[in-house]
Parts: structure tokens; C-alpha cells; sequence
């Protein structure tokens, strides 16, 4: 399937001169959903995986769906003050912005083989804090699944020596 005829493009969005990589558009083509997920897994074969850790809000509906579908459990990245129990913290640059990120201490245990997933990878910041946040809390992060990745941003360079999967490059 072409993936990326599913993707709508909105120029200038949130600020002038970004090209917004709009994924609704593939999401409520439940077809395209689908098949989405099923060809990450595809890619995903062979990977010893016990999590996958997810950064809010769009990681969650590609993080949700590759952990039920490999039946391993699913952990919330936060943004900073919605998590209720208590959470270690990450500050990091965006393509547009800067924030804090957070987890749940108990949420991973040492030595559990996480996959981080997420529907873009940009810059690699959301990343490179995410993957921060899981080592602090010693799990090993076994690799990295997005659903796009914005090539001219480095944000692979950015994550070196991870093992990163992306389904549709521009
Ligand atoms: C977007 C996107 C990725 C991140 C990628 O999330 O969903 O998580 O930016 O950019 P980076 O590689 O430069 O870090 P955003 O922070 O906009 O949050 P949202 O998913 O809640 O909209």
C-alpha cells in the first residue's frame, strides 16, 4: 500500500514554513490503519521485544496498537504533570518548541527489552529524551518504530547506533 497518498500535508502549520505531516487522514481509513501496523510488525520480526514505550499523543496510537498486536505490554510517555504516580522527568528540544517528558518510576524493570515507538520521527528529541527516561529506569531499549520520518531532519544521525524502522520517508 501507499502510505504516503494517505498522508495529508498542511503547509504552514503550526508555523509558518513547516510542511505538517498530518497522519488523521491514514487513522480514520481504517484499511490503511491496519495494514500500517501490520507492515511495521512485519519489520519488526525476530526483534525480542517485552514493551513498547510510547510518547503522548499521536506515539500512542501507533505504540497501542504494535503492543497489542505483539501481545507485550504498553507504557505511556507523558507530557510533564499528567501522570499520576510518581515519574521521573526529561527536558528536550522539539522540531518547534521545547518541553519535559515523564514516566512512571515503576513502569519498566530493569533489564525489559523496550521498543519506543512513535508516529514521526523529526529531529530525534522526543526520541533521545524517551530513550533517556527508559535507560534511567534500566530497561534496554532494543529499538525504535515510526510510522514517518523526515529524512532532512537527521534525527537517525541524532540516535545513533539505535535500530530505527520507518514506513514512509519524505
Ligand atoms: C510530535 C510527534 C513526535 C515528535 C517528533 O509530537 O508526534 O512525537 O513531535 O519530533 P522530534 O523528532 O523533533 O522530537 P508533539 O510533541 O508535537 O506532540 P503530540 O503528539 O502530542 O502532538
Amino acid at each position: 500500500m501507499d502510505f504516503k497518498e494517505k498522508i495529508r500535508v498542511i503547509q504552514d502549520f503550526p508555523q509558518p514554513g513547516i510542511r505538517f505531516k498530518d497522519i488523521t487522514t491514514l487513522l480514520k481509513d481504517g484499511k490503511a490503519y491496519k495494514a500500517a501496523i501490520d507492515s511495521m510488525i512485519e519489520q519488526l520480526k525476530g526483534k525480542e521485544i517485552d514493551l513498547i514505550v510510547g510518547p503522548e499523543a499521536r506515539g500512542f496510537v501507533v505504540a497501542a496498537p504494535l503492543a497489542t498486536a505483539l501481545g507485550v505490554g504498553f507504557v505511556p510517555v507523558r507530557k510533564k504533570g499528567k501522570l499520576p504516580a510518581e515519574t521521573i522527568e526529561e527536558s528536550y528540544g522539539l522540531e518547534y518548541g521545547k518541553d519535559v517528558l515523564a514516566i512512571h518510576k515503576d513502569a519498566i524493570q530493569p533489564g525489559q527489552k523496550v521498543l519506543i515507538a512513535d508516529d514521526l520521527l523529526a529531529t530525534g528529541g522526543t526520541i533521545g529524551a524517551t530513550m533517556n527516561l527508559v535507560q534511567k529506569l534500566q530497561g534496554e531499549v532494543v529499538g525504535a518504530a515510526f510510522l514517518i520520518e523526515l529524512t532532512y531532519l537527521q534525527g537517525r544521525e541524532k540516535l545513533k547506533g539505535l535500530d530505527i524502522i520507518s514506513l514512509v520517508k519524505y
